[in-house]
């Protein structure tokens, strides 16, 4: 595992989890992403060789590996990743699919350990934005096939993702600094300490905990009140809630131990999407990214904004290009 401060660690908790992906815009349960995707893989020949960059656990992978299914002969797919990923390990409702993939964990898509002129498609959703652009765009050009294609889906500094990151940084931070996990371990060791001795010291004690729980919950539900996304302080006042009912399946250590762990969750949830939101690129930076592409003289360089099947919130940019034929660079 990453250490705290390595940059990489808010990421490798969170690929440890059975989520398969992590700012997907859903539209009335659709991925609206998707069908973008599978044009993109859908072109290639049967057996074509595919990278996915920043894979994390294997969304994009995942969707190629779909597309594979319906050729003659299976994509060989790659996903690389600077952190610790498994997705063959954590993610259960995809596990056939991943195992179709090559996972890269540790690997930064700046130094790609692959031969030159390697894949046929390389693609990156949220992701190489998080990278060195200037350096994955090279390697991107080394490993690419001639007449290879790319095509990177990217956080929008206007961005609907970038928004709701921003919204749920500030909630996470503004639970970090309230007393909740402190008042939690608090109330569980009084709750224990009253079932155990049952004195009348003690069950005050615990009487008093738990107001000063109940006080610590009404002061945020009140700060949150005109929160629309909820997700992330509903999941975690579930989680903190939850602890003192295991009380009779557990003893205080590991109840306390529980209780730091969601705080230390929440710490990796708050500098992820503190990351999400440095990431995202404006039309300037994607702007030089497309230049980049021209050039290394990439063809049918194309940059447009993604938005929704309705239309309205926009997730990002679509850039995509094609390297050259050999001769074509030569002449
Ligand atoms: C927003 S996530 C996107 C993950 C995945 N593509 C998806 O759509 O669910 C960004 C990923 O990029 C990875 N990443 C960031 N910098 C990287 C780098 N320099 N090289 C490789 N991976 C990197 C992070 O670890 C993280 O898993």
């Amino acid at each position: 595992m990453h250490n705290q401060n390595d940059g990489l660690w808010e990421w490798s908790v969170f690929w440890h989890s059975n989520q398969l992906h992590s700012c997907m815009p859903v539209e009335e349960g659709h991925n609206t992403l998707a069908p973008v995707w599978r044009d993109f893989f859908q072109v290639l020949p049967p057996g074509a060789t595919i990278l996915d960059l920043g894979t994390g656990n294997g969304s994009l992978a995942a969707q190629a590996v779909s597309v594979s299914e319906s050729k003659s002969s299976p994509f060989s797919i790659h996903g690389v990743d600077l952190a610790d990923i498994e997705p063959s390990r954590y993610v259960a409702a995809a596990d056939k699919l991943l195992a179709e993939v090559s996972f890269h964990p540790r690997t930064a898509m700046e130094h790609l350990p692959f031969e030159a002129q390697s894949f046929d498609a390389i693609g990156s959703q949220y992701a190489i934005e998080y990278s060195n652009i200037q350096e994955s765009v090279g390697e991107v050009f080394r490993v690419l096939k001639p007449g290879g294609r790319v095509r990177f889906l990217l956080h929008a500094n206007d961005g609907v993702l970038k928004d709701r990151c921003r919204q749920q940084y500030d909630q996470a931070q503004t639970i970090l600094a309230s007393d909740l996990f402190l008042v939690t371990t608090e109330l569980l060791a009084a709750l224990i300490e009253a079932e155990t001795k049952n004195t009348q010291t003690a069950i005050q004690e615990a009487e008093a905990s738990i107001l000063r729980v109940k006080n610590t919950f009404d002061m945020l539900q009140e700060r949150f009140s005109d929160e629309e996304d909820r997700s992330l302080i509903d999941n975690l006042f579930a989680a903190v809630r939850s602890l003192p009912g295991l009380r009779k399946s557990y003893d205080l250590q590991a109840l306390t131990k529980m209780n730091e762990d969601i705080q230390l969750l929440l710490r990796a949830q708050a500098k992820r999407l503190l990351a999400m939101q440095q990431a995202a690129l404006d039309d300037i930076k994607v702007n030089e990214m497309a230049e980049q592409l021209r050039l290394l003289k990439f063809e049918c360089v194309s940059l447009e904004r993604a938005s929704t099947a309705t239309g309205a919130p926009c997730l990002g940019y679509w850039l995509s290009g094609e390297k050259p034929l050999i001769h074509e660079v030569s002449q």
